[in-house]
């Protein structure tokens, strides 16, 4: 699941990883985890995610090879925030051909910016098991807590101003180039991220059927 932020990916891989039955991995919730445990990785990956830059890539490709290999993902996953830079991109066609294993499809989730900001200074998320919420265009049935599991809503440190500038700028600068990478590999989906969740869900579901091998 590809785009900038804000863009919808968390919203629509889980909806994806629900309809399908395969696990969700989202690099940027593995991070916050490992941070949050204050394990090896987190410690190293804190200062980066509070400067809204990306986390180096061994640290972050490491990470992501290391979940995909669990079993649960033996019938594959939605990946959610992963690749976001070519060094990215071709460690993962590596690690997974190793295994004789590809990437299906990539889905660019496209959007304006104004609307990006928008959807990023409203959002919360559950402290317990990730899920977003928006105050306005996706509230919680009661405020404060998760519908899923009735855990605690918080609001990202990175969701301030000057750092959502930060990863817009990235965003645009090192991971828009791999979406011409998946393109030139005929393997790429664009749906417009500028409607409501359920309208962008469903033209998800219906390009990725119609494009199933
Ligand atoms: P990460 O957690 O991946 O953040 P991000 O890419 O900046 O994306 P977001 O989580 O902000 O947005 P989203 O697209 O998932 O949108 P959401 O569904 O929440 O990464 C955080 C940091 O970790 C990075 O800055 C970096 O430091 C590090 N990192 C992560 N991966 C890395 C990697 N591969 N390499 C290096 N570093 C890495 O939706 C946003 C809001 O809008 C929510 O409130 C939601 O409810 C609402 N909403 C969603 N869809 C709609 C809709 N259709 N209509 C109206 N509202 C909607």
């Amino acid at each position: 699941m590809l785009g900038a932020p804000g863009a919808g990916k968390g919203t629509q891989a889980d909806i994806l990883a629900g309809e399908m039955s395969l696990p969700h991995i989202a690099s940027g919730n593995l991070l916050r985890e490992a941070v949050e445990k204050k394990t090896e990785l987190g410690l190293l990956a804190q200062s980066y995610m509070e400067r809204g830059e990306l986390v180096p890539d061994e640290l972050i490709i490491k990470m992501i090879l290391q979940r995909i290999a669990l079993p649960d993902c033996a019938s594959g996953g939605v990946l959610d925030g992963f690749p976001r830079t070519l060094a990215q991109a071709e460690a993962l066609d590596k690690g997974l051909g190793d295994k004789g294993k590809s990437i299906d499809k990539a889905v660019y989730l496209k959007l304006s910016r104004k609307e990006l900001l928008k959807r990023l200074s409203g959002r919360w998320l559950c402290r317990n098991c990730q899920t977003p919420y928006h105050l306005i265009t996706a509230p919680p049935r009661v405020a404060g807590k998760c519908d899923k599991c009735g855990g605690e809503l918080y609001q990202r440190e990175d969701d301030k101003e000057e750092t959502i500038k930060e990863r817009l700028k990235i965003f645009f600068a090192q991971t828009v180039p791999i979406i011409d990478y998946y393109r030139r590999q005929d393997k790429l989906i664009e749906v417009n991220g500028n409607q409501g969740i359920a309208e962008v869900a469903r033209e998800l579901m219906t390009s990725l059927r119609g494009k199933a091998k």
